[in-house]
């Protein structure tokens, strides 16, 4: 094969041993392999030349299994080329550190020891899907903003749900600025996406901002875009999220979290569709339909003078509320059933059902983090399930219930509290850590820290 069309690998272990036993295997399947003994030299090698392939142990430092550096290794790969195929190596039986990984953008996992087979099978299809993809994405404007992806399924058919799905409906296809409420993992996220689906807009881009998360300072240039050198980091022109949505929807998440001098700013583009990009005296305006999310209670946000009754006004036009998983039991079944599918397919996992014990417990469960939870404890549950029909240990639901109990009788705020110091205390106040158990950003919880002066060092 001359070496041009030869696919590129890189694979990183601590363990020399290792490294050659695989250089040894995937040589002869034509591939060119280079090997990197740790994250360090792993960043360096993918930064000096394009890769089809990584494929990286999760533990370095020798007597380390927790995986974290391999974690932080394929969030750094990622931020390095978005597209670079991932793959990872785990200890055996660490169901967790591949949940982890997955979750964190790696295409695939594999225990060790690994199958030969197997290994060579999964190197060949993820380099070739990876040129696909990348194939894919030149011809797309770049920009990992614009997620046009098919719209996930909304699976509704509860009485509670009624009401969503009628408003979904009609609102959809209408211009009207739509506000989505409800708690945490709720599905505000996949109501706008079928929002935007049934729009006009379906085939112009939706742009997805966690307007919550900007800092004061990025907040103008994010949201307008900047000129080559209106600050010093400007280094060169930027096109904020409202022109990337020009014609399409602008998806505001985290709403209720916007400080009050950024909502001023928000406003004001609102109300006259104009704006310029920082350092740019030029008008520019746009035509993009705003919808927004938030699990805070707005009207009381308004109410204690946290945010603009005026904005509120602008962005709410027509107000749709997610209710609770726990006011929807008979969807759990369905949505149960939906992500065991899913996720057994992504994770090549043999499950197909549930049995009677993990059904009732499914359905008896009072689901703080309501559908995100049930998925998260779904993808567990395939990877831990070890015949056709998930049990209830299998779930990891146990003990949980306690806490559940309680949390009806609190407010939300002392909920939130709640949740957030159990998921510091599990993951022994690793932030990053605790953020992913409550199905939250980083920055989000920093937040909420900060709101709830929760020390968590
Ligand atoms: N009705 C549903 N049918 C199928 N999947 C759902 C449904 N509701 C939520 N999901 C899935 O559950 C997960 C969480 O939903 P989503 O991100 O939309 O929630 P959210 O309300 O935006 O949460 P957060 O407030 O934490 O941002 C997603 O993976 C989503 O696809
Ligand atoms: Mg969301």
């Amino acid at each position: 094969m001359p070496e041009a069309s030869k696919k590129r690998v890189l694979i990183a272990d601590d363990q020399p041993d290792v490294l050659e036993a695989l250089r040894l295997l995937l040589k002869p399947e034509g591939f060119i392999i280079d090997t990197a003994a740790s994250p360090a030299a792993v960043l360096e090698a993918a930064g000096a030349r394009d890769y089809d392939l990584v494929l990286i142990d999760l533990n370095y430092t020798r007597d380390t299994t927790s995986g974290n550096e391999g974690l932080d290794l394929l969030s750094r790969l990622r931020e390095l080329d978005e597209l670079l195929p991932v793959v990872v190596m785990t200890a055996w039986g660490s169901v967790s550190s591949a949940v982890a990984a997955m979750r964190r953008g790696a295409r695939d996992y594999l225990e060790k020891p690994w199958d030969n087979r197997r290994l060579v099978s999964l190197v060949r299809t993820h380099v070739e899907l990876g040129r696909a993809l990348r194939e894919t994405s030149l011809l797309q404007t770049e920009n990992r903003l614009l997620r046009r992806a098919g719209v996930p399924e909304l699976i509704a058919g509860s009485r509670a749900m009624a009401p969503v799905l009628t408003l979904l409906e009609r609102v959809g296809p209408s211009e009207a600025n739509v506000l989505i409420t409800g708690e945490h993992g709720t599905g505000k996220e996949i109501a706008a996406r079928t929002l935007h689906a049934r729009s006009a807009r379906a085939e112009r881009p939706l742009v997805i901002v966690n307007a919550g998360g900007l800092s004061e300072g990025v907040f103008e240039s994010e949201l307008f875009g900047h000129v080559k050198g209106a600050f010093t980091d400007a280094k060169a022109d930027r096109v904020g999220y409202f022109e990337l949505a020009d014609g399409g929807t602008l998806f505001l998440d985290e709403i209720g979290n916007l400080p009050s001098r950024q909502q001023a700013k928000l406003l004001r583009v609102l109300q006259t569709g104009e704006f310029q990009r920082v350092g740019s005296s030029k008008t520019r305006t746009v035509d993009v339909r705003v919808i927004s999310a938030t699990n805070v209670d707005i009207a009381r946000e308004v109410s204690e003078g946290r945010f603009r009754e005026d904005l509120l006004y602008r962005l709410n036009t027509v107000q749709i509320h997610l209710p609770p998983l726990r006011d929807r039991p008979e969807d759990i079944p369905h949505l149960a059933a939906h992500f065991l599918k899913t996720q057994a397919a992504r994770y090549h996992a043999r499950a197909t059902g549930f049995d009677r014990e993990a059904t009732s417990a499914l359905l008896e469960y009072a689901w703080p983090g309501n559908v995100r939870e049930l998925e998260h404890v779904i993808e567990r549950a395939v990877l831990m399930a070890e015949a056709s029909q998930v049990r209830l240990e299998d779930l990891g639901l146990r003990g949980r219930r306690e806490g559940a109990d309680r949390l009806e009788e609190m407010t939300l705020e002392e909920a939130e509290k709640f949740l957030i110091r159990k998921a510091l205390a599990r993951s022994q106040n690793n932030v990053s850590r605790a953020a992913e158990l409550l199905g939250l950003s980083r920055s989000a919880l920093y937040r909420r820290l900060q709101q709830y002066g929760i020390d968590a060092s």
